[in-house]
């Protein structure tokens, strides 16, 4: 194993470090050569390559696959959490509500705005956001519950649209590690007003690398969405035989008081998106799969625990976190890491730090938490190397290594 490996440096743990027999890969899964020829073709033939009938397809294809009216390509998930948070007209000094644990992009275009970020705890057995915390941490500037389907877990939708409801509170979903998420055969995304997707190269379908997608429930926003993700372009009504004059389009405020923005994607990329939008159910039911063989091989070992899904709710596992307990005899997650890294060979990695203890939040002013459940859970929490496909022996290596480590740690107590 070597420590000087410039591969070290790669803050997500994910890629080749040597000395290891199994790494995070860093691409999920490798194109078809289908979808090569698929984007091959969108570059030889297609006539603008943006906002074109790929992106119509793209679209329609996906509000079929999630089963809502209106979905709207967007350049990547951060965006389209950007252009929900903007809908739900947030002023500086709103409130929202979210999970602590989650990745940086969940909570920053809240924080762009303005917005007051309230850290809600997770449930201790689901892993998401816990909505008995959510009613504690209401108040009357509470604008914004933010639903994160973290690791491809469904959060406690039911509970929380209740709340919604009952206090009049707009509900947007993250659910960019969330494709293919059900609860009760419902969509994650299009439980609350907003459901904000990814295509990160990372996640379980990509666009080349970056993409998102956000849908809307409402039939009057659905109309503004063009417009302010492409900024503020509209065509002028009917015929002009002059189509010069007085421009060539209009440009419009659709939100009083509201710049529009560019998080327009291209052709190519929405091509790519509506091919691999048919492989994510089988991707799923693969991860899913090999979820089962891991928590069958470790069923024995009660110092390991894993996520507990809501009933009706389908887990896409997208990705391997575990919880390790190893108090009985005094050793904590980062004993039982050293062991897996240096003597298993498994790079595991820790993922999803509480964002309140990142600088950036405590230099926003936003360090302040109340997570006791997040406190100590996260610090004994980690991942598993993790993509679609895992081979047998891979998958050997990883829950033989933890049988034999944590046995290492109670003989070392
Ligand atoms: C939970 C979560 N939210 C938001 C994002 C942001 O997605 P994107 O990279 O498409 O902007 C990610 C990306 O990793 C994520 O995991």
């Amino acid at each position: 194993m070597s420590e000087n490996n410039s591969k070290l440096s790669d803050p997500s743990g994910r890629g080749w470090v040597e000395g290891y027999k199994v790494i995070f890969p860093k691409m999920q899964h490798p194109y078809t050569e289908d979808e090569i020829q698929t984007v091959a073709d969108v570059m030889r033939h297609a006539e603008g390559q943006t906002q074109g009938q790929y992106l119509e397809k793209f679209q329609a294809d996906f509000a079929a696959f999630t089963g809502v009216k209106h979905a709207f390509a967007v350049s990547n998930c951060t965006n389209a959490l950007k252009l929900a948070a903007i809908f739900c007209r947030l002023q500086p000094g709103d409130e929202v509500i979210l999970p602590a644990y989650t990745y940086m992009a969940s909570a920053v275009p809240f924080g762009d705005l303005g917005a007051k970020l309230v850290w809600a705890d997770i449930h201790p057995k689901t892993w998401t956001i816990d909505p008995e915390d959510i009613l504690k941490k209401l108040t009357p500037k509470t604008k914004v519950i933010l639903a994160v389907h973290l690791l491809g877990l469904p959060c406690h939708m039911r509970e929380i649209m209740d709340i919604a409801k009952r206090y009049n509170i707009k509900v947007i979903e993250d659910c960019a590690q969330a494709m293919d998420c059900r609860v009760d055969g419902q969509h994650v995304g299009t439980f609350g007003d907003f459901g904000c997707f990814s295509f990160h190269a990372a996640k379980t379908m990509t666009t080349l690398g970056e993409g998102g997608m956000l849908v809307v429930r409402d039939d009057e926003t659905a109309k503004l969405v063009p417009g302010i993700r492409h900024n503020g372009l509209c065509a002028f009504e009917g015929p002009r035989e002059r189509y010069w004059v007085p421009a060539m389009s209009n440009v419009e405020s659709f939100l009083d008081g509201q710049w529009p923005q560019n998080f327009c994607i291209g052709e190519a990329q929405c091509a790519l998106g509506a091919q691999q939008l048919k492989g994510v159910i089988a991707n799923n039911e693969i991860l899913i799969e090999q979820d089962r063989r891991i928590r069958a091989a470790l069923a024995d070992i009660p110092e390991l625990s894993f996520p507990e899904v809501i009933p009706g709710g389908r887990y896409v596992v997208h990705q391997y976190v575990m919880h390790f307990d190893g108090s009985a005899f005094g050793k904590n997650r980062d004993d039982l890491l050293d062991l897996m890294t240096k003597k298993y060979g498994v790079r595991c990695i820790t993922q999803y730090y509480p964002l309140y203890r990142y600088p950036l939040f405590q230099k926003m002013g936003l360090g302040t938490h109340d997570c006791p459940v997040l406190e100590e859970w996260w610090d004994n929490s980690f991942s598993l190397p993790w993509w679609c496909g895992i081979d047998d022996e891979s998958l050997s290596i990883m829950t033989d290594g933890l049988r034999s480590a944590v046995n290492d740690l109670r003989n070392q107590a």
